[in-house]
């Protein structure tokens, strides 16, 4: 590639379609190249990934809303992508400037492109980090120097739990992140489902089964027992576009994803 804008990465992988910069896309963010635009087009005419993203970014949005209308102040966006389009720091500095957050991601491009997106901006930053890695998490220049954990938190693992295999252990990753923050503390979640749209979801499924990264649909069920030790706020566990959303069109992508929102209760 001849004069690459300014935030591709030396290292940036411009060949393969990659998921962070497929989010932008279907984000309309400008942070994607020829490869990701043409699987995006090919995925959409059969499922309504745009939707599908579009609605988790709503969610997402609402959750950052209601953690800043909360009190908190400081954010760890686990499995981040590219901070595109209406992303955490943006939704949350606009609601108080004094807000700080860390994205963390391990994919080198979408690192490499966020870190000279934010280089501007004092107050967020983007660790490289595997997140399955909590010490490592933790431990990264970015977390230790824009969050103190010794106050409460909010933790966001939005769209990111079906890329953490059942071998990995979810439920047990998300605890020991809970074990880490303080009482009060906020958790945001979101987790694809096939329990209302298996046909369209198990065609996700596959779709993402051909990339790099694949991806696991999980049930409510499944999804309740990682809210261990979090005090449900209203709605609860519910469609996250129906998380204190408006009403959706009906194309079958409002109901692909379970969200909620949490606060650690005390010795929870
Ligand atoms: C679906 S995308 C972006 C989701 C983003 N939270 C959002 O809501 O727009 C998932 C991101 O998680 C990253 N990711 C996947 N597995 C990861 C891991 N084990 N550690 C860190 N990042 C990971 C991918 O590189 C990708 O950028």
């Amino acid at each position: 590639m001849q004069n690459p804008p300014r935030w591709v990465s030396t290292n940036g992988d411009v060949e393969r379609p990659n998921v962070a910069r497929l989010f932008d896309y279907y984000l309309g963010g400008a942070h994607n190249f020829a490869v990701d635009r043409e699987f995006a087009e090919q995925s959409m005419k059969h499922i309504p990934t745009a939707a599908m993203v579009q609605h988790t970014r709503a969610f997402l949005r609402r959750a950052v809303r209601l953690c800043v209308a909360d009190g908190i102040r400081q954010f760890l966006d686990l499995g981040s992508g590219i901070p595109t389009a209406g992303n955490v720091h943006e939704v949350a500095q606009q609601a108080d400037p004094t807000c700080r957050v860390v994205y963390v991601d391990n994919e080198p491009a979408t690192v490499a492109h966020s870190r000279t997106m934010l280089r501007d901006n004092p107050g967020a930053a983007i660790a490289d980090a595997d997140i399955r890695d909590v010490d490592a998490v933790l431990a990264t220049p970015e977390v230790r120097g824009l969050l103190d954990l010794s106050r409460p938190v909010a933790v966001l693992m939005v769209a990111i739990l079906p890329y953490i295999a059942d071998h990995d252990r979810p439920v047990e990753l998300v605890a020991r992140y809970r074990d880490a923050i303080v009482d009060g503390s906020y958790l945001v979640i979101s987790h694809l489902t096939g329990d209302e749209q298996p046909e369209m979801v198990q065609k996700l499924v596959g779709v993402a089964a051909e990339t790099l990264t694949p991806i696991v649909a999980r049930s409510k069920t499944d999804v309740e027992t990682m809210l261990g030790g979090f005090d449900l706020v209203e709605p609860g566990l519910v469609l996250a576009t129906s998380w204190r959303g408006e009403d959706e069109p009906e194309t079958g992508a409002e109901a692909v994803a379970y969200g909620a929102v949490g606060v650690k209760r005390p010795n929870g």
